[in-house]
């Protein structure tokens, strides 16, 4: 596997693959690599004859109060494992690379995508996703891009970003890989004190017993939303941020669950804020 520091380094690489008429494909992560982030590398791998892995701890998307810092580091292993996942070369810029000084260029999705949700908690979270994909993109130019679905709302903004600037690359978008419990995997989890990742189940459990509702014919997403609070509501250690029933493409909500609806969750656990997701569809459920 190659690496690279510099966006001259990558271009030049990217000039030679496309020359031999390659397909490239885009693994964009924040590092401290996990089952889901691998999910994502062997696919791109299957699918492409080169894959570029970015590992980029963003600073444009975390807010002044969120986990910048702390974010956890792990280069050298992360390099281990997305060689092993069949990854070509890694992009492991620096800020300055991404950021020049002075940067004045922000690209952002607006309306109610980005509002809602994490949009709500989190203001100036999904302006920072944009911004640095968007570079990527233009750095990389992938025939395809992969990311995971437990960022639902993450990537319902990528796709209309995606449309809206016309880059020509298919997002692809791979299921969630949770742990044998049920616990969506997350680099965050890392956070988690062993209390605490007793505690997280009740996140994926919650979306489970919604699963449940649908499938007894609960149609109201008002009831849906009130019986997953309540569920998460008896952990003591679980502080609810948002619980929604959205519709999965516009991520607005509706009063009626009619073919499918988004059920997004985000629940801190002590200080580690957890998200997860559950497209819970009508005709599968029932
Ligand atoms: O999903 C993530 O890890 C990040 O939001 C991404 C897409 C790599 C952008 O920094």
């Amino acid at each position: 596997m190659l690496r690279f520091a510099t966006v001259a380094e990558l271009r030049a690489f990217l000039k030679q693959a496309r020359s031999r008429r390659q397909s490239v494909g885009l693994v964009p992560t924040m590092g401290a690599l996990h089952e889901g982030h691998l999910s994502l590398m062997r696919t791109a791998a299957a699918e492409n004859d080169i894959v570029v892995a970015t590992i980029f701890v963003n600073p444009t998307q975390f807010g002044p109060n969120e986990d910048f810092a702390t974010y956890p580091r792990k280069l050298e292993e992360d390099a281990c494992l997305a060689a092993e996942a069949g990854v070509t070369a890694l992009f492991h810029p620096p800020v300055e690379e991404i950021y020049r000084p002075g940067n004045a260029t922000w690209v952002e999705v607006t309306g109610s995508l980005t509002e809602n949700l994490c949009g709500r908690t989190r203001p100036g979270h999904f302006r920072g996703v944009t911004t640095v994909v968007s570079r990527l993109f233009n750095i990389v130019q992938p025939d395809r891009a992969y990311f995971g679905q437990k960022d639902a709302q993450q990537v319902q903004v990528l796709k209309r970003m995606t449309q809206d600037l016309c880059f020509d690359i298919e997002l692809r978008v791979l299921p969630i890989v949770r742990e044998s419990d049920g616990l969506a995997m997350s680099s965050r989890n890392a956070y988690l004190s062993a209390a605490e990742r007793q505690a997280a189940l009740v996140l994926s459990r919650s979306l489970a017993e919604a699963r449940c509702l649908v499938a007894a014919g609960e149609r109201d997403t008002q009831a849906i939303v009130a019986a997953v609070t309540a569920f998460i509501q008896s952990e003591p250690l679980a502080v609810i941020d948002y619980v929604e029933l959205v519709h999965p493409d516009d991520l607005m909500p509706r009063e009626r669950l009619a073919d499918a609806g988004l059920l997004a969750l985000a629940v801190r656990i002590g200080k580690t804020r957890l998200i997860d997701n559950i497209l819970l569809e009508v005709a599968a459920c029932s």
